[in-house]
């Protein structure tokens, strides 16, 4: 198995389109993507494994915090350190831009997630309630703070 880590393309978008339809109630829609491509304080990266593309992880840069989303990996590929790969990446680029504390949100039921997060750095600081719909749910407002 061969994981490799680049930014996003425009080529990518309809594959991450479906991914995104396999796994959030409220999915991205290619055009979201399409957004992001030309946004100098974002970084939108994708994992292809075994040559296909198969998650995606971005970052917002919102004064001077790293701001993560949209972290998905499609169901056939879990499990392989994708998303543990994505989110490596993404802290890297921030450090590389200065950025010393990073953000994000979790359903609090989302145990995969919240293990990649916390194995990355991340510790919950709060919760928000009934932040998500379809399910309603809280999520966790987790943060990784540099020095
Ligand atoms: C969350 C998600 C991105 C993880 O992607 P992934 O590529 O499978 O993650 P990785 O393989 O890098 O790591 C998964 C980790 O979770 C662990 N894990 C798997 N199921 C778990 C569970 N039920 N409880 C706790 N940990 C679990 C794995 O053991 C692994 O940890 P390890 O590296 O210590 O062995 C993926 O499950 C996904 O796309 N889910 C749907 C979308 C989503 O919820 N995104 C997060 C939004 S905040």
């Amino acid at each position: 198995m061969t994981i490799s880590i680049r930014a996003i393309q425009d080529s990518d978008i309809e594959r991450l389109a479906q991914i995104e339809a396999k796994s959030f109630s409220h999915p991205w829609s290619a055009d979201s993507f399409r957004e992001l491509l030309d946004i100098d304080y974002a970084r939108y990266l994708v994992a292809i494994c075994d040559g296909e593309v198969a998650g995606t992880a971005g970052m917002r840069v919102i004064c001077g915090e790293g701001n993560i989303d949209n972290v998905v990996v499609d169901p056939d590929h879990r499990g392989k350190g994708l998303a543990k790969a994505l989110v490596a990446e993404l802290i890297k680029w921030g450090e590389s831009e200065g950025v010393k504390d990073y953000t994000l949100e979790v359903r609090v039921s989302n145990a995969p997630a919240i293990h990649v997060y916390e194995n990355a750095g991340f510790v919950s600081e709060g919760v928000r309630p009934g932040f998500y719909e379809d399910p309603k749910e809280d999520a966790l407002i987790m943060w990784r703070r540099g020095n």
